[in-house]
């Protein structure tokens, strides 16, 4: 049995906060409406609830999206003056809420903020024709928090608050499934704080580490460990940067972003090669990898069921452990500021994140940077 299994069956036995899954990604954005339509329109969401003034809501506009068990809300403040119209100022578009489905938020936030937790909102009870949610809240990096949802007692679209969003314009779905991982950026000599922090606060164990002699191409170091909470539904890989001969990637996106943040959410599909040729088809933009990494692919992972073609002509990487492999492929950044990515992953059998990929990954990514200006 691999260690990462091992660790975590070890773990599930005494979980304190045993979580059922990604709820929903909240981002905060200059503009909630625009951005609902990119991400139905390029990466395949459908519409799901609306929230704001029509409903009650007086300050912002909410636009939840869905596709599979993936839920992503885009908010925007009404006017200027307050917490989220703030946030977009200093950091742009980014993730503001991972939330977490739990069977119990009250105990989900006695449980994290004994353990030391700064609370983003204390355990409050919301109903409507359809039920009752139960929501609570801590901070961690930077300005990004969790949230705890308790929906076993609600039958509506969302959550209270929000009313169905009907609309005619519904792009098929691109084969997204669900979230495999979110990344979280911290600032120098931090790393080591947010690993505590996921251990002691939220009973999560780190199940990889990568250190800069992993992941250092001539330039673009980073550090990274990957907590876990006790199931394995929820994965937050934390990134630090490294000094290397120039700026680190984590570095450019902690100035970008003014602070610590959310760097990438990592979405599952079952046909990466069928996801991928859609987003590309609809405008979304991937890093490349040079030819040459397709060259000797096959003695470096072995046998696949993928055709090599298709995966070199869409830019998919391969990368394998003990358990078996993964595909992977990142977007570029998806706003103006070089911050927020996604990755799509398609895994069979392989628990890992890719180890293999990150020299030619970052050698791609450092194209990039170069091309900014911030190497
Ligand atoms: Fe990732």
């Amino acid at each position: 049995m691999s260690q990462v299994l091992s660790k975590l069956q070890q773990h599930a036995a005494t979980d304190f906060l045993p979580l059922l899954g990604t709820d929903y990604v909240e981002f905060y954005v200059g503009n909630a409406k625009q951005a609902a339509h990119f991400y139905k329109t390029a990466f395949g969401f459908q519409s799901l609830a609306y929230a704001g003034p029509e409903t009650g809501v007086k300050d912002r506009a909410s636009y939840a999206v869905r596709q599979n068990k993936l839920t992503f809300v885009f908010t925007t403040a009404l006017r200027a003056n307050n917490p989220i119209a703030d946030h977009i100022y200093k950091h742009g578009d980014g993730v503001k809420v991972l939330a977490l489905l739990v069977d119990d938020a009250e105990k989900a936030w006695n449980e994290t903020t004994q353990r030391g937790a700064s609370s983003c909102m204390e355990p409050q009870r919301q109903k409507d024709d359809f039920g009752e949610v139960v929501q609570s809240g801590i901070h961690t990096y930077g300005e990004t928090v969790h949230l705890f949802i308790e929906r076993k007692n609600y039958k509506g679209a969302f959550l209270p608050g929000f009313k169905i969003w009907e609309s005619t314009y519904n792009p098929v779905s691109t084969g997204l499934l669900y979230v495999d991982h979110c990344v979280g950026n911290v600032g120098w000599n931090q790393m080591g704080k947010w690993v505590q922090f996921y251990e002691e606060v939220m009973g999560f164990k780190n199940i990889l580490s990568f250190d800069d002699k992993d992941i250092s191409t001539e330039y673009s170091a980073l550090m990274s460990k990957v907590m876990s909470n006790g199931n394995g539904y929820v994965k937050f890989p934390i990134n630090e940067p490294a000094e290397g001969k120039k700026k680190s990637q984590v570095e450019e996106y902690l100035d970008y972003y003014d602070g610590e943040g959310c760097q990438h959410v990592a979405l599952a599909t079952n046909n990466i090669i069928e996801t991928v040729t859609a987003l590309q088809n609809r405008g979304v933009e991937f890093l490349k990898v040079p030819g040459s990494y397709y060259e000797d692919l096959l003695d470096r992972v072995g046998v696949i069921d993928e055709d090599l073609e298709p995966l070199r002509d869409l830019g998919i990487l391969v990368d394998r452990d003990e358990e078996g492999y993964l595909l992977q492929i990142f977007t570029k950044p998806v706003e103006d500021r070089p911050t927020l990515f996604f990755e799509i992953i398609q895994r069979k059998g392989a628990k890992s994140f890719g180890k293999g990929n990150f020299k030619a990954l970052f050698e791609a990514i450092e194209r990039e940077q170069e091309k900014r200006g911030n190497l």
